[in-house]
């Protein structure tokens, strides 16, 4: 079995020293760096602008995952992939039109992605699986981190897995992972996780967090 994908949310890391995080995120490994952006209306929460991407990709060489929790993903394609993302991810639950949200990624260049809540079912997103290279599937209820993963999104997944023709999409299982959940996950048929507060929260420092989720 493949080792896991590790994709880092900085969400919860030290945005003061953004450069020492992304140089440290990399050098334990991760496989991308994912920019939480949070626009207060889709999630109660407010993160992450283009700026701070930006600030992450000039001192990287990963891929950069620009996971847009907002009402009108279409509208931030453009200033994310000039702020350096190489994936720009927007929600099924607001997207009115995946096929032109996917093609104006596509069309800068960019890689598409879709992401589906817990309450969301499979069905409303399976239609549209070929558009994208990504599926980000939420482990939580999106707006923070450190949440209790919750195990019945692992039944999305399983669907997700069984519908897509091929390797593509790649599964990302985002939320609430960590050196116990990462089983189950990678079990449904996850290709990657997103390791949040249990990346910057582990008592012996990043690298050992992002081993524990590679599951190698
Ligand atoms: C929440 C974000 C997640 C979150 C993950 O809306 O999309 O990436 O930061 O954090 P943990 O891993 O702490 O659940």
């Amino acid at each position: 079995m493949a080792a896991l994908q590790v994709a880092v949310s900085i969400l919860n890391a030290d945005l003061s020293a953004i450069a020492d995080t992304v140089q440290q995120i990399a050098a334990a490994g991760a496989d991308s760096i994912q920019i939480d952006v949070m626009d207060g209306h889709f999630v109660s929460n407010l993160a992450l602008g283009p700026q701070v991407c930006r600030a992450v990709a000039d001192h990287t060489t990963l891929p950069v995952e620009a996971h847009l929790m907002v009402e009108r993903p279409a509208q931030f394609i453009q200033a994310f992939a000039a702020a350096g993302a190489t994936t720009v991810i927007g929600h099924i639950e607001v997207l009115d039109d995946p096929a032109a949200f996917a093609a104006a990624v596509r069309r800068l260049g960019k890689r598409p992605g879709f992401a589906i809540n817990p309450e969301t079912l499979a069905s409303r997103l399976i239609p549209h699986l070929g558009l994208a290279d990504l599926v980000v599937v939420m482990g939580i209820h999106p707006g923070a981190g450190g949440q209790t993963f919750m195990p019945e999104t692992l039944t999305t997944l399983r669907q997700l897995r069984a519908a897509r023709q091929g390797q593509l999409p790649a599964l990302q299982l985002d939320g609430g992972v960590n050196q116990d959940t990462v089983i189950p996950i990678r079990d449904a048929g996850a290709d990657a996780v997103i390791g949040g507060s249990f990346v910057f929260r582990h008592s012996r420092g990043i690298a050992a967090a992002v081993a524990a989720l590679k599951l190698t």
